[in-house]
């Protein structure tokens, strides 16, 4: 994805409008100053869901959710920011450019276009009289025409310059035709990397193609599938095979189905089961992971029925909780894989074991035969179990995780907690540090005199603002959230409020700031407002200080030391304090 510039973003914020793009899929009724309708992001009866058209924001008074028309389109569309721009751009005819800085754009589009050009010569190959055989393979294997032509499969040749031939006296920089990982350099020269192999290209989400993973066929090359090396325009920890068609249908289901092979995926479209993504060729990353909690956070490990299979459905598993997304699992009859498995049982076997598949736990327990461990192998599956929940942020998975598996290890709960929690310490993870940003937001009450300052610099008059941007510092601001706002509120020169919600960490905290923002805050009695919460935020770090002298003068007590020079400070302190 190129980047897009700050001015752009600027330009499609200024000339979207919120109501307009909204009311595209949500039915909104007019009260007042705002807009009211039913949420699109959760399940209500009664309209909680409401758009400010003034300050071209929305927030869902039932579930929370909240943001500009950026993060509108983008947890609607379940699409990244620069795409919601990018969507919004096209709507309202804005012309982005792409940003020059970003390392030779002309190298991106000429990496695509190679891949067209060899994308569109396997497949006249294919189709070719020299393809037949090729052909054949592929219809012996199940796979129709149309099949065929939807993944655009194709054959390379035997040949070690079919594809240079295409690109020869074009005027091609050598250094992309290099780059392209289409091609092998040798002292030779540059010969095509892939020869008599039936060709899957590999596409990206936008639908480009990207890369190609190759089959042998014809010859008898030692690795059965071999794939385009990583290039600036493949990443395969990102890449994940076929979503790009099944991204709409996954949406549709709330669920993905996961699968190793590229056969795999192909074999289940064509029999009707639509979202289905696969790995292909690499391990499953946190990448892969978070690219599907873009779409959905359920995800059916359908892997091959055998050890090296069962493996990667741990691994798998383990990355998906870690990411906050729900791993279960499927499992072919032993010894096949989903494409075996829907060929020689037909889809509705297959169907109904999607229907029922196995949780997370109960696999992970019989895969280890983990009920009948004893002694030593016991130990370190407990301790495996720990030091993989250790990882998982998500509260509520993680204790029922740690119910289930203690359940049927016949395991006291409190057992498996203290050893996660010795990898904690170990690790030292932010496990800690979460659970304190979990605490409800604002309740302190040097966090709610900030809370009180930032609402008087959203204000709607430009007056009141100003009183606030002359009186109170930013420095003052010890919450890095309310910081955040109040520095932005300062910043934009109008209340442009679309933009300094902007980059809030999605939390409760946000919610809780879209909500203020929802109101007409009026007529205030600011002058009041902001002497009281300077003296709350000026007093907090002296009273802090003298808590500390407190406990040090106690300590050399103790000791039997002097603690004048403590006392004296404190005096000093104390006198500050009433002097505020
Ligand atoms: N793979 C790979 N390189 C290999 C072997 C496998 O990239 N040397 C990837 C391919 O994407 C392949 C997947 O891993 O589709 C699963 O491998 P495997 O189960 O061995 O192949 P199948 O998908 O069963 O391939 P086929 O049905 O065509 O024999
Ligand atoms: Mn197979």
């Amino acid at each position: 994805m190129y980047k897009i510039s700050q001015e752009d973003i600027e330009k499609v914020r200024d000339l979207s409008d919120i109501v307009d793009v909204i009311s595209q899929y949500v039915q909104l009724i007019r009260k007042g100053n705002n807009f009211f309708g039913l949420c699109p992001f959760h399940n209500e009866k009664t309209p909680s869901f409401s758009v400010a058209h003034q300050k071209q924001i929305f927030h869902c008074f039932g579930c929370g959710k909240g943001g500009n028309v950026f993060s509108f389109v983008m947890d609607y569309q379940k699409i990244s920011f620069p795409e919601s721009v990018k969507l919004l751009a096209d709507k309202y005819n804005v012309d982005i450019k792409k940003n020059a800085k970003t390392s030779e754009p002309e190298k991106y589009s000429i990496l695509y276009e190679l891949h067209e050009v060899a994308e569109d010569l396997y497949q006249k190959n294919l189709f070719s009289k020299k393809g037949k055989l090729a052909l054949n393979y592929l219809k012996e294997r199940g796979l129709t025409i149309d099949t065929i032509k939807k993944y655009k499969i194709g054959l390379s040749f035997n040949i070690w310059d079919d594809l240079v031939k295409k690109f020869r006296g074009k005027g091609y920089r050598r250094k992309y035709i290099e780059e392209s990982g289409l091609f092998i350099k040798s002292k030779k020269g540059v010969f095509d990397r892939f020869r008599s192999r039936i060709m899957f290209p590999i596409h990206h989400l936008n639908g480009k193609t990207v890369g190609f993973g190759g089959r042998i066929f014809g010859s008898d090359d030692m690795s059965k599938y071999m794939n385009s090396p990583e290039t600036i325009i493949y990443k395969k920890s990102d890449i994940l095979y076929g979503l790009n068609f099944s991204r709409s249908a996954i949406l549709r289901y709330n669920y993905t189905i996961l699968v190793e092979g590229y056969m795999d995926l192909i074999q289940m479209t064509q029999a009707g089961v639509e979202p289905v993504v696969a790995v292909s060729g690499t391990a499953f990353t946190e990448r892969h992971a978070l690219a599907l909690k873009r779409v959905t956070k359920n995800v059916l490990l359908l892997y091959d029925a055998d050890s090296a299979g069962g493996k990667a459905i741990i691994k798998a598993g383990w990355m998906l909780f870690k990411t906050g997304l729900y791993p279960s699992v499927i499992l072919p009859p032993s010894g096949k894989d989903p494409d075996d498995w829907v060929r020689d049982e037909g889809i509705e076997t297959v169907k109904a074991s999607i229907e029922d598949p196995l949780d997370y736990c109960s696999f992970h327990l019989s895969f280890y035969n983990a009920k009948n461990l004893t002694g030593a192998e016991r130990e370190e599956y407990i301790l495996n179990l720990s030091k993989n929940l250790v990882n998982i942020d998500n509260k509520i998975a993680r204790n029922d995780l740690i119910r289930v598996f203690s359940q049927n290890l016949i395991l006291e709960e409190k057992e498996l907690i203290n050893l996660i929690n010795k990898n904690k310490t170990k690790s030292i993870t932010n496990v800690e540090l979460n659970s304190e940003q979990d605490k409800s937001s604002f309740s302190s009450q040097v966090d709610k005199a900030q809370f009180e300052l930032v609402k008087l610099l959203l204000n709607e008059k430009k007056s009141t603002r100003q009183y606030v941007k002359d009186k109170v510092s930013t420095d003052l601001f010890q919450n890095p959230v309310l910081k955040n706002i109040a520095e932005k509120a300062i910043q934009v020169s109008e209340n442009n409020f679309s933009k300094i919600i902007e980059n809030i960490p999605d939390n409760e905290e946000k919610s809780t700031i879209i909500k203020i923002l929802m109101e007409d805050l009026g007529n205030v009695e600011a002058e009041e407002i902001v002497s009281d919460c300077l003296k709350i935020l000026i007093s907090a770090p002296i009273k802090e200080k003298i808590k500390a002298l407190r406990v040090n003068i106690k300590e050399k007590e103790l000791r039997g030391e002097d603690p004048s020079i403590d006392i004296f400070s404190l005096e000093k302190y104390r006198k500050k304090l009433n002097e505020l």
